[in-house]
């Protein structure tokens, strides 16, 4: 029987527009996450200084906000990092933490890595945690060595209980950016891989129930693709979520396969 994990689409802002834009593209997106409800769970994370503004417009639309890092420490003198309890006190729900432009562009470890995500939960703000391996990797044939070794590290530490509120994503380095996102089979590959992963370090239910998600060069035009390989349960979407439409295009995509997985979840004889 297929488990049924709610659909997750995020929107990582990154370090585009200005604040103009942000509120635009919130309101955009604001308007357009009614037609989902409850079926999928949609986070926008825009840049720290907008945090608060773009909080207001999404209020009450059932879009999360999320920020795109926090620091590993709780408080004190830390010229320049924003702590957890200030996240939540902006309304902030979400955060992603290990993005590869943070492990590979400011050359941030699996330790740190793995120290935010544990900060991240431990506040009660739903962790994106990024996993991912570079193009040299996945030539030498390593890639699920990779990801399985930035997972552990992540995880270390952290009980089952902690990670209620963790979502995975699989973005291939490669893939960021680039405009060549994985093929549907490569995404269902290193997915199962990783919840075999989260099996091996928990149990068979904890990782039946993690979301994993998929991130990198997604867009309209290959979601429903990717949405419908098994185990694939939404996507981190960086580029195409500055456009509000091609958001919700892909949000659309995520909850028909939500609706999909649903069906093929209930028990044979409820069905007629
Ligand atoms: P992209 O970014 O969709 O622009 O490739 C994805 C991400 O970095 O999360």
């Amino acid at each position: 029987m297929a488990h049924a994990r709610r659909p997750f689409v995020g929107g990582n802002w990154k370090m585009h527009g200005d604040s103009a834009h942000a509120l635009a593209l919130a309101e955009a997106v604001a308007a357009r996450a009614g037609s989902f409800g409850a079926e999928i769970e949609l986070a926008a994370f825009p840049p720290f200084p907008y945090l608060a503004a773009v909080g207001r417009v999404l209020g009450g639309s059932g879009v999360h906000l999320g920020a795109q890092d926090v620091s590993a420490e709780a408080n004190g003198a830390h010229t320049g990092q924003v702590s957890a309890e200030m996240l939540l006190d902006l309304g902030c729900t979400h955060v992603i933490v290990g993005h590869s432009e943070r492990r590979h562009g400011l050359g941030e470890s699996d330790e740190l890595t793995g120290a935010k995500a544990a900060i991240a939960l431990a506040s009660g703000l739903t962790c994106v945690l990024c996993v991912g391996e570079t193009l040299a990797e996945r030539q030498a044939g390593h890639a699920h060595q990779v990801t399985a070794r930035q997972l552990r590290a992540a995880l270390k530490g952290l009980d089952a209980t902690a990670l209620d509120r963790l979502v995975l994503a699989y973005e291939p380095v490669w893939a960021i950016g680039t405009g060549v996102s994985a093929t549907p089979q490569d995404a269902a590959e290193a997915h199962g891989e990783l919840r075999k992963c989260l099996g091996f370090l928990y149990d068979a239910g904890l990782a039946a129930r993690t979301r994993i998600i998929y991130g990198g060069s997604c867009n309209p035009g290959n979601a429903q693709e990717l949405f419908a390989q098994p185990g694939v349960d939404g996507g981190l979407i960086g580029g195409a979520s500055l456009k509000a439409g091609d958001f919700a295009q892909i949000a659309k995509c995520a909850a028909e396969s939500g609706r999909r997985n649903l069906a093929s979840a209930v028990p044979q004889q409820e069905r007629n």
